[in-house]
């Protein structure tokens, strides 16, 4: 996978990436769209009878339908929304009102705050209670227990499709058989899978799906929500203002449909325009290839740790289709960790993953994560194997 380095200009600044499942370098194809929008064409969406007018909605309008041909949904289902937070926040307000006191919300202690915070929060509000469904040793859901807790008061189901700590893969299929017994909505956050695995609306059966573009190698700053067409058609907008409007009066005003009545706004049009090459980008190198060289990359990187790191305890070691290894050093701060792995100009993430309630479970304050993409080599791995047998004498001799 040499071959695609060349893509990604950061990659030319000698740095060693291995936090791509925090963000992800981004091709030069998408930076070079996103320039040429402000550079030829930087107009607004929507807003007027021009031809720039005209051909920027109509770049912003296929991304959607570009987005909902790599998901299998339609493009009245896509909402552009700032991100994967933002996306799943929008959610948690859609489904506000239908939450009456000592409704069940399930969530997983894997979920990032980003669907774990939005929930309990929901609840405070409706006095509704919060419900954790049981994991196995990958952090994926285990089934039987979601079956056990699931009843009539269950109103959302929300987990991620793969963990941002574990990486382990989440069912979602047969996840939806057993949510959809219920009255309750499946909600999925799918920030790190859709980042893995292609992901198919009709075949998954989740209700919402929510994704950002910058872990899929686009721009930040966007993002996607998925919801069924006719779940989306009875929910109210969560903000006003702009083209999301149908007709206003002094009295009353009415919406458009979905799913531009939750676009409220100028929205992120060279994000946009960005995201829609990342997809592409994605479809050129293909799932497959990428995976099949992160897995790869992935057990030689744990072989050479196991065998050659002291005192390291690797959390995810066995789950293996994970482009994640999740660690900690016996001994030695997470921290102190990602900042001697820096001073070598290797980028890891340190800290709780915003994931506090499962580093509790841990028994861990912070680990170390290195995410893997398909640029990553092995010899990156080399380099990063050899920092960390290092670590040691770097701190003794800091703190003599
Ligand atoms: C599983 C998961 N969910 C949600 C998020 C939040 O994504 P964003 O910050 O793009 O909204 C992340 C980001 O790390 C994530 O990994």
């Amino acid at each position: 996978m040499h071959e695609y380095r060349n893509d990604f200009p950061m990659l030319k600044q000698n740095y060693i990436y291995f936090n791509s499942a925090s963000t992800a370098l981004k091709p030069q194809s998408v930076i070079d769209a996103m320039n040429e929008y402000y550079e030829k064409y930087s107009v607004n969406t929507n807003r007027g009878v021009d031809s720039l007018g005209y051909m920027v909605t109509k770049k912003y309008e296929n991304v959607r339908e570009d987005i909902a041909q790599f998901m299998n949904a339609k493009a009245e289902e896509i909402i552009f929304t700032r991100g994967t937070t933002s996306s799943l926040n929008m959610v948690a307000k859609f489904l506000e009102p239908s939450i009456q006191e000592n409704d069940e919300i399930i969530v997983s202690i894997h979920e990032h705050h980003a669907n774990f915070v939005p929930w309990q929060q929901l609840c405070h509000r409706k006095k509704a209670i919060l419900k954790i469904v049981k994991t196995k040793i990958d952090g994926t859901v285990d089934l039987d227990d979601l079956q056990n807790i699931m009843s009539e008061k269950t109103k959302i189901v929300a987990l991620n499709h793969i963990s941002n700590v574990f990486g382990g893969i989440n069912p979602i299929k047969e996840i939806a058989k057993i949510v959809h017994k219920y009255p309750a909505y499946l909600v999925i956050d799918g920030a790190q899978g859709i980042v893995h695995e292609k992901v198919d609306m009709q075949e998954m059966d989740a209700d919402f799906y929510a994704f950002s573009g910058h872990k899929i190698y686009g721009p930040t700053g966007i993002g996607v929500l998925y919801g069924k067409y006719d779940i989306l058609e009875k929910m109210e907008p969560v903000e006003y203002g702009g083209e999301m409007i149908d007709i206003v009066t002094v009295d009353k005003t009415t919406y458009k449909k979905p799913p531009y009545c939750f676009e409220a706004g100028t929205m992120m049009i060279a994000e946009a325009i960005g995201l829609g090459k990342a997809i592409q980008y994605i479809n050129s190198v293909g799932y497959e290839k990428m995976n099949t060289h992160v897995k790869e990359v992935r057990n030689y990187l744990i072989k050479k740790l196991t065998t050659e790191v002291k005192d390291i305890v690797i959390y995810n070691r066995n789950i293996v289709d994970s482009n994640l290894v999740t660690f900690t050093i016996k001994g030695i701060h997470s921290h102190d960790v990602a900042s001697h792995l820096d001073s070598k100009k290797i980028i890891v993430r340190a800290g709780h993953h915003c994931a506090s309630p499962l580093m509790e479970s841990l028994g861990v304050t912070s680990t170390i994560r290195v995410s893997l993409a398909f640029y990553n080599t092995k010899e990156e791995c080399d380099k990063l194997v050899n920092a960390l047998k290092e670590v040691g004498d770097y701190l003794n001799v800091l703190f003599k």
